[in-house]
């Protein structure tokens, strides 16, 4: 399937299951080899990562923890505007070496946000994974550990990122037409 229609958008196949699939693996070798002889507490962002996290982690093979948290946006009253709140995040990782899986980084607005609340826990370390990233959005420069692809500012759905709320299912990435 080349082509999509989901409510009033359409879509091309941008990356195919394949594709996926062998930067997935390349990208949990990587992690396996950075994290040998330590125990990662991995922190999966939902929702739109689960799909990269769940077969991300199949290839990961140290000893590891997973968590799941999740970044809520919500009009603030004060003079920045959007205020962000991060759900469970606990306690569990100070002194932990910590990895955040992130499906995409866009403006990178929710990520710096979110390992500004993951810093002040004092974790060892903090590192962050994201299937995409899109550099010519990026407001303000962030270091992503390890990226699956870089990818031109174009809206994507698919494999876990949703179009209003569909599209997570689907197993390859599409581009906005
Ligand atoms: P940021 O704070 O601008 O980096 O936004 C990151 C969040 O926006 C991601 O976690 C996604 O939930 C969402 N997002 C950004 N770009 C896309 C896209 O192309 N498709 C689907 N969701 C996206
Ligand atoms: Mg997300």
């Amino acid at each position: 399937m080349h082509m999509l229609k989901i409510k009033d958008k359409e879509f091309t196949l941008y990356l195919s299951q394949k594709e996926l699939e062998r930067k997935v693996k390349e990208l949990g070798e990587q992690i396996s080899k950075d994290y040998q002889g330590k125990s990662p507490i991995v922190l999966g962002v939902l929702n739109g990562a689960f799909m990269f996290l769940s077969d991300l982690m199949k290839e990961v093979e140290v000893p590891l923890e997973l968590s799941f948290i999740k970044i809520a946006s919500y009009s603030g009253t004060n003079s920045t505007g959007k205020v962000k709140e991060v759900i469970g995040l606990s306690e569990d990782v100070k002194g932990r070496h910590v990895l955040i899986v992130e499906d995409i980084v866009d403006t990178g607005l929710s990520m710096t946000h979110l390992k500004e609340m993951v810093e002040a826990q004092k974790p060892a370390s903090i590192a962050i994974a994201s299937l995409l990233v899109k550099p010519e959005a990026l407001k303000e420069p962030i270091d992503i550990d390890y990226v699956g692809f870089d990818i031109p500012t174009k809206f994507v759905v698919g494999y876990g990122l949703d179009y209003d709320g569909f599209g997570r299912n689907l197993k390859e990435i599409y581009q906005l037409k």
